[in-house]
């Protein structure tokens, strides 16, 4: 052999012993996953198994956060090919920091209606449009993973956090999540649907133990998470902090793997929510969550991860408390959800997402989730533009877009009411307006330093105090408009409950601005209509005879006030309807009775003695009238339900039922059919009727007919036994009711089921801890 050859022969050699290293470690998307799994040294796999933190590196070698503002990341095994992988926060849009150091661009995101206003458009096809919007900013700005949507039930009004949320009914709540989770998704980026279950309440949430039956668990508490797991498979769910039946849910083996997993089928993976599992965040530096249990019972992923995590689990896999089957399966739902992120695709995103197109997206929704609440005389929609409109109450001025917390998006502006009626064409009273301007931007301006000092997302937002008028100015302002409008504001968010007085009732300043402006501009025969920019319910039942129009608006996202002008106007009909129960009276609720918990100062416990009796299930059920009821809102249209008819009379497989809806009236409108059903309740204490599915029309014409159906399942006529560990549907006549709101039912059919069926059985979970007496109804 040649010096040359020789030479040759060593290079390949040298270049093979090379390529066979590299081949040997085995990198993700290319190698079963096991391989991956194997590779990793203990650290690593500890590592994997709780987040990026938060505020820094956690370990060495983990880099911060590659998209300023989101909430956490995936760990990287740069060796593995493993990248990090980013999860950001929702609900109403990606929340990111809009500046960046030394970058002159900005990252603003879409604010898009709250949850309460998607859920009020009764609109599945909708929804999955603001999905698709959300799903592309969340992939175009380089995240992975959006963390929403939010269902928790509303169980009670005063939840700070119930405008994130959609309804006090899981069929609602489960549909309108399933079609925003197959809109972001379909994008090829994640959601995390959270949280999950029962955080229904901010107050105490790292620590509370709620004790609720497994019935209404099972019926109302789990039954959206259900229905969104079966309907759109999201990539991963969060856990919640509270406890149910004193144990913390993300140590929960009954709701992570025996429900989830085993009952329900779901795939991807499952993270706490940040810090879930400590007792409270005081106790971050010096004690960890219980890592073990936590992981064990299937939370798969610790955010954001601590170092005392991450040490705790080191020594647990090293002594074996923490069984290698239980690391290996989580870190392989975590990376099975890696390999699909656009991280793992090297998706070379744009930080340019169509801003201009989600605008109209979020206009467009934000006005079909608005809902009539009152509208005497037809004083809506109001479409004189050459006299001025009086336009009264301070959020008015500086509309509210969405809620505080995480759930608040950093969106470029937000559409003031008065500027979107200025842009719909209306002329504005100027002397009120003179008069709001500087005091609003005054205010405005002390309350986000207060926020700054006292928190930051989380600190509770403080209401803008009206002002109060002199009969003088009001007298002039009269005189001189055509008609007087005023906004109720209300803003919350995370960390904080809602209060009753001056928050779910009005405040004084408020009860007294609505009286004196309608006093005076009754007098001179002009009408008064009341927008209310709000999360969540409010008392209306002792002012709304004083106005003759009130617009539910909610947080209608960062088109605010083009929306409203769009319904006011009439370019669009109102076709919201009600996701929640509006009682007279806060004390309506069953769950008033033990909101919170015990002890009052300082809750630890709390029982939810009200049992499956949630919203109009309780309403309807006991017979306690409401202001407005579930179901409810009005349109500038009427609509006749003509022909109801059923596939069977007998309940064999499904039944569907076909509904005719005729516009009847003069303006082109939505309506949206809902089915509520009424069972037998011979054996089993059941609600009057409960919704079981719903559809909405297209934009009908005057005149225009359409057929909508709703189809029924099994499982819709059963309830939970708990003696039988099972969904039981019972034998007998079951009635349907299509109604335009849970009260006002416009057709009644009946079918049978000629014997009782075990619809599903299942595992035995949620063990008491106390002994619960729950509300019945017979
Ligand atoms: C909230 C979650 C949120 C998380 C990350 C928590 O405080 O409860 O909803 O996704 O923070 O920001």
């Amino acid at each position: 052999m040649t010096n040359k050859k020789i030479k040759a022969v060593i290079l390949l050699t040298a270049l093979s012993c090379v390529g066979a290293n590299a081949q040997k470690l085995p990198q993700l998307g290319k190698s079963p996953m096991q391989d991956i799994i194997n590779a990793m040294t203990v650290e690593e796999k500890a590592s994997m198994l709780i987040g990026s933190e938060m505020f820094g590196p956690t370990l060495e070698g983990n880099p911060r956060l590659s998209v300023p503002g989101a909430a956490g990341a995936t760990f990287p095994i740069k060796r593995l090919g493993i990248p990090p992988t980013v999860l950001a926060d929702g609900p109403a849009g990606l929340r990111i920091q809009p500046t960046r150091e030394n970058d002159k661009k900005t990252y603003y995101a879409t604010a898009f209606p709250v949850g309460t206003a998607l859920a009020s458009t009764w609109n599945t096809v909708l929804i999955e449009e603001v999905g698709k919007a959300i799903g592309n900013e969340v992939k175009e700005y380089g995240a992975d993973v959006l963390l929403a949507p939010a269902i928790n039930i509303h169980r009670n009004p005063l939840n700070g956090r119930n405008f994130e949320y959609y309804s006090e009914d899981p069929v609602i709540s489960g549909e309108i999540a399933a079609a925003y989770i197959n809109g972001v998704q379909s994008n090829g980026v994640g959601t995390s649907i959270k949280h999950f279950a029962a955080n229904s309440q901010e107050t105490n949430r790292l620590s509370i133990n709620e004790h609720i039956s497994e019935r209404a668990m099972r019926e109302i508490y789990l039954r959206a998470f259900e229905i969104v797991v079966k309907k759109s498979q999201p990539w991963t769910v969060m856990s919640s902090y509270n406890k149910i039946n004193g144990v913390y849910t993300s140590a929960s083996t009954d709701l992570l793997t025996t429900i989830l997993r085993d009952e329900w089928g779901f795939k991807g993976f499952v993270m706490s929510d940040w810090f879930g599992g400590y007792e409270s965040f005081e106790s971050l530096g010096t004690t960890s969550s219980d890592v073990v249990k936590q992981l064990t019972a299937g939370n798969d992923l610790l955010m954001p991860g601590t170092k005392l995590q991450y040490e705790k689990i080191v020594a647990a896999i090293k002594s074996g408390a923490l069984p290698k089957e239980i690391v290996d399966r989580n870190i392989r739902f975590i990376l099975e959800m890696v390999v699909k992120s656009p991280a793992f695709k090297k998706y070379k995103f744009s930080n340019n997402p169509d801003l201009k197109k989600h605008a109209e997206i979020t206009r467009q929704a934000a006005t079909e989730g608005m809902i009539l609440l009152k509208n005497e005389g037809s004083i809506l929609p109001y479409t004189k533009k050459t006299s001025p409109i009086a336009v009264f109450g301070t959020t008015s001025y500086n509309f509210i877009s969405g809620g505080t917390g995480s759930g608040d998006v950093n969106e470029a502006y937000t559409v003031s009411l008065m500027d979107g009626l200025k842009n719909a064409g209306y002329q504005i009273d100027v002397d009120l307006k003179n008069i709001y301007v500087p005091y609003v931007d005054d205010a405005a301006r002390k309350e986000i330093a207060r926020r700054e000092k006292e928190g930051g997302i989380l600190a509770f937002p403080k209401r803008m105090v009206e002002l109060e008028f002199n009969k003088d100015l009001l007298n002039k302002a009269a005189k001189s408009n055509s008609l007087a409008i005023i906004t109720i504001g209300r803003n919350s968010g995370e960390n904080t409950d809602r209060k009753i007085y001056d928050d779910f009732y009005l405040a004084q300043d408020e009860v007294k601005l609505i009286h004196d402006v309608a006093k005076a501009f009754h007098k001179e025969g002009k009408k008064v209509v009341v927008i209310l920019n709000i999360g969540g319910a409010i008392e209306t039942n002792s002012w709304k005879d004083k106005v003759d129009g009130i617009l539910l608006a909610w947080q209608p996202g960062q088109e605010g006030g083009n929306s409203v002008a769009d319904v006011f106007s009439g370019s669009v009909n109102p076709s919201g309807k009600l996701t929640m129960t509006f009682p007279i009276d806060y004390n309506n609720h069953p769950s008033a009775a033990n909101w919170l918990g015990t002890p009052v100062e300082n809750p630890k416990d709390v029982s939810y003695e009200e049992g499956i009796y949630v919203g109009y299930r309780y309403f309807n059920t006991f017979g306690i009238k409401p202001s407005y009821e579930f179901g409810y809102g009005k349109s500038y249209t009427d609509f006749k339900f003509l022909k109801v008819s059923l596939s069977s009379k007998t309940f064999d497989k499904e039944i569907t039922v076909n509904v005719t809806i005729t516009n009847t009236g003069k303006v082109a409108g939505k309506e949206v059919v809902q089915l509520y059903l009424g069972a037998p309740a011979v054996k089993t204490d059941k609600p009057e009727s409960e919704l079981k599915g719903f559809a909405k029309t297209k934009l009908l014409q005057p005149g225009e007919s359409q057929v909508l159906n709703v189809t029924l399942l099994p499982k819709d006529l059963s309830s939970f036994v708990e003696g039988q560990d099972a969904w039981v549907a019972e034998a007998g006549t079951y009635t349907i009711k299509i109604g335009s709101s849970s009260l006002d039912v416009r057709a009644t059919e009946t079918f049978e089921l000629t014997s009782e069926r075990i619809i599903e059985k299942v595992q035995n979970t949620f063990k008491a801890d106390t002994d619960l007496k729950v509300l019945r109804s017979n």
